[in-house]
């Protein structure tokens, strides 16, 4: 049930740019919005991955538990819904060629790109034959050093849409995006410095 939810997310993803993009057209300002929607909906499935483990090591409960099992899923499922930002990205690409569409900020550039080409590695090395072939050192690595560069991404992406995108939202409709970010952040230094291997954990050796 649980795992069937969380897959629901990428059809769910899919509809929603395909209704943007029916309502407004495939042009610039419909695909912008589109590219809008499928990252907050793959907004979800990301910060709950983020905190699953890190949350059940500090407080663990039938959420945290159920978050820890769908893990995996959850991750997958961000990678997916991910994958249709990018054929946005491809289309709108595509829609002001040959210049670069003025959409597309230093951010998405720079540290977006190669955020893609992690969470899409992430995707690839969730299969459990892939992951049974690699050093755990380097999935590890992989799967640590991509979460935190999304999350930093997801800052900076959203940070940077008030104010400077068009048409504009109000700063109140991304707080609640930014606030989760850091509180997630918070859980995950809350977890390394208290929880079960922590710095200050109370368990004795
Ligand atoms: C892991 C990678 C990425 C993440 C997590 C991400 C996340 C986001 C977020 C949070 C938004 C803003 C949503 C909003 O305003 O509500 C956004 C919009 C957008 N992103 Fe990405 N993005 C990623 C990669 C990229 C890349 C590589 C590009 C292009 C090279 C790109 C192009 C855009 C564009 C054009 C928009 C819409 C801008 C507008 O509001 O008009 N993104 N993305």
């Amino acid at each position: 049930m649980g795992k069937n939810l969380v897959r629901a997310l990428v059809p769910v993803t899919f509809m929603v740019a395909t209704w943007i993009l029916w309502e407004l057209g495939g042009g610039e300002v419909g695909t912008r919005e589109a590219l809008r929607g499928t990252a907050r909906i793959a907004f979800l499935p990301f910060i709950l991955a983020f905190v699953a483990r890190p949350l059940d090591d500090l407080r663990s409960s039938a959420f945290s538990r159920w978050l820890v099992a769908n893990r995996k899923t959850l991750g997958v499922s961000f990678g997916l819904s991910l994958s249709i930002h990018l054929w946005l990205i491809l289309w709108l690409f595509y829609l002001s060629a040959p210049s670069v569409p003025d959409a597309v900020t230093l951010t998405d550039l720079s540290i977006g790109a190669p955020g893609l080409a992690f969470v899409f590695a992430m995707v690839f090395t969730s299969m459990n034959r892939v992951r049974a072939s690699m050093s755990a050192v380097l999935w590890k690595r992989i799967h640590t050093f991509g979460q935190y560069l999304v999350w930093f991404i997801f800052v900076g992406c959203l940070t940077e849409s008030f104010g400077h995108k068009s048409p504009p939202y109000s700063a109140l409709e991304y707080t609640p995006f930014i606030g989760a970010l850091f509180i997630a952040m918070g859980i995950r230094l809350g977890a390394g410095l208290f929880g079960p291997n922590g710095r200050f954990s109370q368990k004795t050796a």
